[in-house]
C-alpha cells in the first residue's frame, strides 16, 4: 500500500514485470514519441513508423540502439504472451507501435537500421588457434575473468575479433589494459577504438539478403572492421570508424527501408508525423518545384540548361554570414565558376578561394576593383610562376607543401602565407573527396611543423593563417571544431598566425530524407574555441553549401526502352554535363518536370547519350511513364557540375543559365 515513484529508465521493465504478474491482457506504454521508429529520426528524419513487430525484433532493435524501449522489458512480456502497446502521450490519435507473437508473418523485412556508437573492437590474431583445442574457451575465459561482456563475435582460424559496448566493456584504461595484457598470453592483441556498429534488424535476415544486396554497395566506400550475421538470424551487424555510423545509416535508410509503401508494419515518417499544417516541415521545399513553369519555358526552346536559382545562393551565403563564431566566409569558386554566380558572391561580400592562375583571372577580369585581400588562393603541386601570380597580384597565398620553399626561397622571401595542414584524417562523401590523410597529396603532415618552423624562418617570410580542408560533404557538425583545435595548436609555433581557416566540406542532403548540416549545432560547437581565442578569426571556405541546391540540370528524354527486366530513360545529355554519378556514384534526385504531378510508379534507368557504359545519371529511380520529349529534371546540381564538365563524344555540355528572383 505504498506509492511509489518509478524512477526514469527502468518504468518500462517495471511494468513489464507488472503486467506479467497481474497476467494483464495487454500492457500500454506512453512516451513521449509516436513509436518505434525504423531509425533514430535524429539521423534520419525520413524515418518510419513501426507499426507492429514481434517480440524478437523489438528486442533486438532495443538491443542494438534503440532508445524508445529498454531491452530488458521485453523478456517477460514474451514469456507471458501479453501485447505492448507503445503509444505517444502529446499524440493519442497516432497508431503507435503494437509488439505482440504476431502470427501472421508477412515477407520478411528489414524493419529497422541501428546504430551503436562508442564501439571498441578487440582483435585477436594468432596461428596457435589452428586445429588447437580449447583456444575460444581460454581466451573467453579471460573476458569472464575480467567482467567484460562480449557483444560481437567473428572468428577465421588465425583471428578472432570481438566487440565490447562501451557502456558494459571495462570501467577504465587500466582495466582495459590488464585484459589485454592478459589476453597477449593467448594470442597477439590489436585495439581498434571509435567504432559504431550498424545493424540491419529483422526477422530471418538471410532469408532476404539477395534483396538488399545494391544497397551494400555503400560498404565500398568505408573500410569495415567486423561483419557479423547474427545466430538468431535477427541481425546483420557491420562495424565501421565512429566518424562513418550516422552516414551509412543514412546512405543504407533509403534504399532498405525507405521507399516501401506504407502497409501493416511500416507506417508514415517521423518528418510526416512531426509536420503539422501551422509548422514548416523539417525539409526545405525544393525551389523548382515552385518554378516549374518557368523551367519549362526555358526548355521549350532548348535540350538541355542548367538552371541556377539565385534567391537560393543568396539565402544560403546569408545562412553563413549569420553564424556568430565566424569572422569571413570564402567561396570556394571551383565548385561553380558562372560569371552570374560569382557576381552574387561579390556583391553579397563574401570572399573568392581560387586554386588555379585561371580562377584568379575570372574573379579579377569580372570584378577590377576586387580588393585582393578578398582572395585566398591555393595552388596545389603547380609551378613557381603559380605562385609568383598569386603574390603580383596581392592576393593572400597558401602553401600546401613544404617544397617551394625549399625550391624557390626567393619566391617567398618577404612574403606573408597562409599554410595548409593536413590535419591527418579525410571526412567527405567519397574516397576521391577526402582531402586529408596518409593517402591524400594535399597539406603539410604535423609531423613536419617543425621543419616548417626552420624554413620558414630561414627563407624570411610570415605564416599569417593557418589552414585545413579535410573533405568535401560532411554533415558532422562537430567536424570542424575538431580541425579548429588542431590548428589551434599549430598556430602556436607561429607568432604571427591571425587567421585559421577551417576550409569548406560543408555537405548538403543527397537524397530526399537525408538530414541537412546543423549550422547551429556547428556555429556552438566553436564557440568555447572563439572564447578562449578571440583573436584569432575563423573564416570557411565553402563552395558546394552556398550553390548546390540551387542548382538543377535540365534534358529533354531522346528515346526510351525496355531490355529485359531494365526500362530506359534516354537524355540529350549525360557524364558530358554531369560526372559526378559516374565518378563518385553520387546520387541526384531525378523527377519528369513535365509529368511532376503523376505518380512515380515505374522503376527506370535515367541514361545519357555518350558512348559509356557508365553515363548512367540514375539506376532504378521511381518515374511516371515517361515520354520522348519530355523533360527531366536532375536536382542539386549547381555544386561540381558544370564546371566539371567536358567535350567528350564532341557533345557540347548543357549551357548555363541564372534564375533571378521573382
Ligand atoms: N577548400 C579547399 C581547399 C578544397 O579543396 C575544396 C574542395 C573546398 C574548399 C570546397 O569544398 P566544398 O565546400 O565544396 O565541399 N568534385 C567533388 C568535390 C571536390 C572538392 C574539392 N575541394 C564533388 O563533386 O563532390
Amino acid at each position: 500500500n505504498e506509492t511509489v515513484l518509478l524512477g526514469r529508465g527502468g518504468s518500462d521493465t517495471s511494468a513489464a514485470y507488472f503486467a506479467a504478474m497481474l497476467s494483464a491482457q495487454r500492457l500500454e506504454i506512453w512516451t513521449d514519441v509516436p513509436g518505434m521508429f525504423s531509425a533514430d529520426p535524429r539521423i534520419v528524419p525520413a524515418a518510419r513508423l513501426l507499426k507492429q513487430l514481434h517480440y524478437d525484433e523489438a528486442q533486438e532493435i532495443a538491443s542494438t540502439g534503440g532508445l524508445v524501449l529498454h531491452p530488458r522489458c521485453i523478456g517477460p512480456l514474451r514469456n507471458a504472451q501479453i501485447p505492448l502497446f507503445v503509444r505517444c502521450t502529446p499524440r493519442p490519435e497516432l497508431p503507435g507501435t503494437l509488439i505482440a507473437n504476431l502470427k501472421t508473418d508477412p515477407e520478411p523485412s528489414v524493419k529497422a537500421i541501428s546504430l551503436r556508437q562508442n564501439i571498441t573492437l578487440i582483435s585477436m590474431d594468432g596461428v596457435v588457434m589452428w586445429q588447437e583445442v580449447g583456444f575460444l574457451a581460454n581466451v573467453f575465459a579471460v573476458f569472464s575473468d575480467h567482467g567484460v561482456s562480449i557483444d560481437l563475435v567473428s572468428t577465421s582460424e588465425s583471428n578472432v575479433t570481438v566487440s565490447i559496448d562501451g557502456e558494459a566493456g571495462p570501467d577504465s584504461e587500466d582495466d582495459l589494459r590488464a585484459l589485454i595484457e592478459a589476453l597477449s598470453e593467448y594470442c597477439r592483441v590489436k585495439l581498434i577504438r571509435n567504432c559504431a556498429a550498424v545493424s540491419l534488424v529483422g526477422r530471418k535476415i538471410r532469408a532476404h539478403l539477395h534483396k538488399i544486396g545494391p544497397s551494400l554497395s555503400v560498404f565500398e566506400e568505408h573500410q569495415v572492421h567486423l561483419l557479423s550475421q547474427a545466430a538468431n538470424d535477427l541481425n546483420l551487424t557491420v562495424v565501421v570508424d565512429e566518424a562513418q555510423g550516422y552516414r551509412l545509416v543514412q546512405q543504407l535508410h533509403p534504399s532498405v527501408i525507405g521507399k516501401r509503401a506504407n502497409d501493416d508494419m511500416l507506417g508514415d515518417s517521423w518528418e510526416s508525423l512531426n509536420a503539422s499544417p501551422d509548422q514548416t516541415s523539417v525539409v526545405e521545399p525544393s525551389w523548382w518545384r515552385d518554378r516549374r513553369d518557368a523551367l519549362l519555358k526555358i526548355m521549350s526552346t532548348r535540350s538541355n540548361c542548367y538552371v541556377y536559382d539565385a534567391a537560393t545562393i543568396k539565402a544560403r551565403m546569408a545562412s553563413l554570414q549569420g553564424l556568430s563564431n565566424i569572422d569571413n566566409v570564402l567561396f570556394a569558386m571551383k565548385a561553380n565558376s558562372n560569371p552570374e554566380i560569382l557576381n552574387l558572391v561579390y556583391e553579397a561580400g563574401l570572399g573568392f578561394e581560387c586554386v588555379s592562375p585561371g580562377e584568379l583571372e575570372r574573379v579579377f577580369g569580372l570584378f577590377p576593383d576586387l580588393d585582393p585581400k578578398r582572395v585566398l588562393y591555393t595552388p596545389n603541386f603547380a609551378p613557381a610562376e603559380d605562385y609568383v601570380a598569386g603574390f603580383t597580384r596581392g592576393v593572400r597565398v597558401t602553401l600546401d607543401n613544404l617544397f617551394p620553399l625549399r625550391a624557390w626561397p626567393e619566391v617567398f622571401k618577404g612574403q606573408d602565407v597562409f599554410v595548409r595542414l593536413d590535419p591527418g584524417k579525410g571526412r567527405g562523401h567519397h574516397e576521391h573527396v577526402r582531402t586529408a590523410g596518409v593517402h591524400s597529396k594535399f597539406g603539410v603532415p604535423l609531423f613536419e611543423l617543425p621543419l616548417l618552423e626552420t624554413l620558414v624562418s630561414s627563407v624570411g617570410c610570415r605564416v599569417v593563417g593557418i589552414h585545413a580542408h579535410s573533405g568535401s560533404g560532411i554533415t558532422e557538425p562537430g567536424s570542424w571544431r575538431q580541425v579548429a583545435e588542431i590548428l589551434v595548436d599549430a598556430s602556436a609555433r607561429f607568432p604571427d598566425v591571425s587567421v585559421l581557416d577551417l576550409g569548406g566540406g560543408l555537405g548538403v542532403p543527397e537524397k530526399p530524407g537525408d538530414a541537412s548540416l546543423d549550422l547551429q549545432a556547428f556555429d556552438e560547437s566553436l564557440s568555447a574555441l572563439k572564447t578562449r581565442y578571440p583573436a584569432l578569426s575563423l573564416w570557411l571556405e565553402p563552395g558546394r553549401f552556398l550553390v548546390a541546391e540551387s542548382g538543377v540540370l535540365l534534358s529533354r528524354v531522346t528515346q526510351t526502352k525496355g531490355k529485359g527486366a531494365v526500362q530506359y530513360v534516354g537524355l540529350s545529355t549525360g557524364m558530358n554535363s554531369l560526372i559526378r554519378p559516374a565518378l563518385y556514384g553520387a546520387y541526384h534526385e531525378i523527377v519528369n518536370l513535365t509529368q511532376l504531378d503523376q505518380p512515380a510508379d515505374q522503376a527506370v534507368t535515367i541514361v545519357g547519350p555518350i558512348c559509356e557504359t557508365g553515363d548512367t545519371l540514375g539506376a532504378d529511380r521511381l518515374m511516371p511513364s515517361t515520354s520522348s520529349g519530355d523533360v527531366i529534371l536532375i536536382a542539386n546540381t549547381g555544386a561540381y557540375g558544370y564546371v566539371m564538365a567536358s567535350h567528350y563524344n564532341l557533345r557540347a555540355p548543357a549551357e548555363e543559365l541564372l534564375l533571378q528572383s521573382d
